[in-house]
């Protein structure tokens, strides 16, 4: 090994720092990943990878096969001889919406006296503004720099997203300090912007509070498409096309959810208010969000003919769970919370996601409690009253619409939440067909 090899420690193998510890490994880093969870990092070491994220699997074991990347139980072990340290650890939403610190500042204490001097500690996990001057606090030593370079990478994509990034984002009140993790994407070609750390903590929340502003946007449209008949695809197209606002982001469909958006939106307007600030613009767009879930609700009880508030004896198909397409996880995803509404107001509901068919994750297992899942997609449609369609994953366009028909009655509509069918095709096969701003 070069003496001048910059080595990397990483604390906590959640998909941020699985992917991060593992895209530095397979930049040519020496990256040695920390967690509390003895029987993930068996796993890991076994080659096993816990989530669903593409490529993830071949670069943690190219890596582990010419002894880049291991993983070692906690943080300190992680940390021992690391130049540079990055903490991954959970940011959950507390009871107020803000962002609870609890995980990081206790790696942080728990990393403090193991440090090497010199060391840099970055914050790669989401974290409210003032973090970084937060975690300084927490270590107690003035010969180790703190360092925000919060990460934007996407479920699903987050190996691409890693590697291929749009820019990188330093954060620092020490120069050398950003150079030095400057330093570890040099094999990349991308922009790296270095500024102080609140300003990218904030860059952090204000990109995904932007990403959400687009969607729920959006969705507005949609549903003023809906009113006046216009269609949503070709007010997409003709508004994406201005190079200002861009064709990305602004599908329509059941609303934002994931392990991010949800959150990071309730933490921005909380920081704001925190720092006096209104941030009636983000209230207005988590209103929509939760408006967006109604106007589903509405499309499904008007199917059936029914009041939404009333769907005893109406059964739902519904395809997908996901919060989105790519992912197995289920964490406030829109499909879950409409789902629960809908059982709520009486309805059984039968579902199929390809992430929930085999064998069921612990938690999957609690919170798919009630919800009854099917083998095979095109069972949903059995007995079906209405099919309402969650998730986008590319394969429920493949179903064979004739054969729902059969199977779930003619004059059952489709409720396409992602606008995934083609409307004319389910007409076609009997069925009956709503989108989101259709017309
Ligand atoms: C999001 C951001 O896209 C990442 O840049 C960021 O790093 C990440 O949060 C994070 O903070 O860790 P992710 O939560 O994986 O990534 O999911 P997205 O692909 O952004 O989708 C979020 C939600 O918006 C999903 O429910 C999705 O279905 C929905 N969406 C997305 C739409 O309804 N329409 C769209 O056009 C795009």
């Amino acid at each position: 090994m070069p003496e001048t090899e910059i080595r990397l420690g990483v604390v906590g193998t959640g998909y941020v720092g699985l992917t991060t510890g593992a895209c530095f490994a397979h930049m040519g880093h020496r990256v040695v990943c920390g967690d509390i969870d003895q029987r993930k990092v068996d796993l890991l070491n076994d080659g096993h990878i816990p989530i669903v994220e593409d490529g993830l699997e071949q670069i943690v074991n190219d890596a582990r096969g010419v002894g880049r990347l291991e993983f070692v139980l906690g943080s300190q072990a992680a940390a021992t001889d690391a130049d540079i340290v990055f903490l991954c650890v959970p940011t959950p939403q507390g009871d107020d919406g803000s962002a609870d610190l609890s995980y990081i500042q206790q790696a942080a204490r728990e990393i403090a006296p193991i440090l090497k001097p010199g060391a840099v500690v970055v914050n790669k996990s989401t974290v409210p503004v003032g973090s970084t001057v937060a975690v300084e606090r927490e270590l107690q030593r003035d010969d180790v720099f703190v360092v925000s370079n919060p990460e934007f990478l996407r479920e699903g994509t987050a190996v691409r997203d890693f590697l291929q990034p749009d820019r990188v984002v330093i954060g620092s009140a020490d120069r050398g300090a950003a150079e030095k993790v400057a330093e570890l994407y040099d094999s990349i070609d991308t922009p790296i912007i270095i500024t102080d750390p609140a300003s990218a903590e904030t860059i952090k929340y204000a990109a995904n509070g932007f990403l959400a502003m687009k969607i729920s946007f959006v969705n507005a449209v949609a549903a003023m498409c809906e009113a006046v008949g216009a269609d949503v695809a070709a007010v997409v197209d003709g508004i994406g096309s201005d190079t200002r606002i861009g064709g990305q982001f602004l599908k329509p469909g059941p609303g934002w959810g994931g392990s991010c958006f949800p959150k990071d939106s309730r933490a921005l307007v909380k920081i704001a208010e925190e720092h006096g600030y209104n941030f009636s613009m983000m209230k207005g767009v988590i209103d929509v969000n939760t408006e967006q879930r109604g106007r589903m609700i509405d499309k499904v009880a008007k199917a059936v003919g029914r009041h939404h508030s009333n769907l005893s004896g109406v059964t739902v198909g519904a395809m997908g769970l996901t919060f989105k397409a790519g992912t197995d996880d289920l964490r406030e995803s829109p499909a879950m919370a409409i789902i629960a509404d809908l059982r709520r107001a009486g309805a059984r509901v039968r579902a199929f996601d390809p992430t929930t068919c085999g064998e069921l994750s612990p938690h999957q297992e609690s919170t798919l409690d009630g919800i009854e899942l099917t083998k095979e997609l095109i069972d949903v449609a059995d007995g079906a009253d209405v099919i309402c369609v969650f998730t986008e994953w590319p394969e429920f366009a493949k179903v064979d619409l004739d054969q729902v028909a059969a199977r779930a009655g003619a004059g059952t509509t489709v409720v396409d939440m992602r606008n995934l069918f083609d409307p004319f095709a389910v007409k076609s096969a009997g069925l009956g067909y709503d989108g989101v701003g259709r017309n």
